[in-house]
């Protein structure tokens, strides 16, 4: 189905990126619950079709690849009213074994990924909130073993979030940062964990403006 109609009823739209993921799964769930009409982004791994889902494969490879999947997209994504980046990968190595490469590639695929796709939204769509995700230690000033690049771009996403939000008004911008997901493959050594779930409805209350908060921690 690609329409964002239900029974004469238009639903509101939503692009959510990742939404094959961990925590992508439960977001899908949520807003299908919620009843908004969802775009979900997946680059291998295709779940299986649902009422008022459309699923669009991508590969944010490179800065090429994003601005194809959104020119190719457009169509169906001009009727969106909300954004949430979910994609967001890490990379867990030693400081000392850490190559510029290694920071390059976390600050493009959790950074510039989010500001191509919401500049894009912010032009094209009819876009009223916006989401970003962070991770648990996010605005602390401290020392990582393993996750130095991803501590890095995560922060700088904080700034644009709070950047974005100062200057477009008419937008709402958030960043919600959960501890460590039940289920994910990488954990943080004794980290609490919190059912993704959890996380997705706190992410819809706040999108949906049920809830606001500009740099909230789900755990
Ligand atoms: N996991 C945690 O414990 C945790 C904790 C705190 C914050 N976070 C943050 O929460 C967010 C979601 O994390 P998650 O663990 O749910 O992620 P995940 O399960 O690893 O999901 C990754 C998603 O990104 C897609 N993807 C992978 N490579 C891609 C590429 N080259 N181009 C486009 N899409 C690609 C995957 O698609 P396919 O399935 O099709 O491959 C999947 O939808 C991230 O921002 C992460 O930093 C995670």
């Amino acid at each position: 189905m690609k329409t964002g109609y239900n029974k004469g009823i238009k639903l509101k739209k939503i692009l959510i990126t990742g939404a094959s993921g961990l925590l992508g799964k439960s977001l899908v769930e949520v807003c299908l619950e919620n009843n908004l009409f969802v775009i979900a982004q997946y680059h291998k791994s295709k779940p299986e079709s649902q009422k008022n889902c459309q699923w669009l494969q991508a590969d944010f490879f490179d800065l090429k690849s994003i601005k194809t999947f959104l020119k190719k997209n457009q169509p169906d994504l001009a009727g969106c009213h909300y954004l949430i980046n979910t994609y967001g990968p890490i990379t867990l190595k030693s400081v000392p074994e850490l190559k510029s490469e290694d920071y390059y590639h976390d600050f493009f695929h959790n950074v510039l990924t989010v500001i191509e796709i919401t500049q894009f939204f912010i032009h094209h769509t009819l876009l009223q909130s916006v989401v970003n995700i962070g991770f648990e230690n996010l605005g602390k000033i401290m020392a990582y073993k393993e996750a130095l690049p991803y501590a890095i771009a995560k922060n700088a996403l904080l700034l644009i979030t709070k950047s974005f939000a100062r200057y477009y008004k008419n937008i709402r911008f958030n960043l919600v940062s959960p501890v460590t997901l039940y289920g994910a493959i990488e954990k943080l050594k004794n980290g609490n964990q919190v059912f993704p779930r959890l996380v997705a409805e706190n992410i819809y209350d706040i999108i949906s403006g049920k809830k606001s908060g500009l740099n909230v921690t789900i755990e």
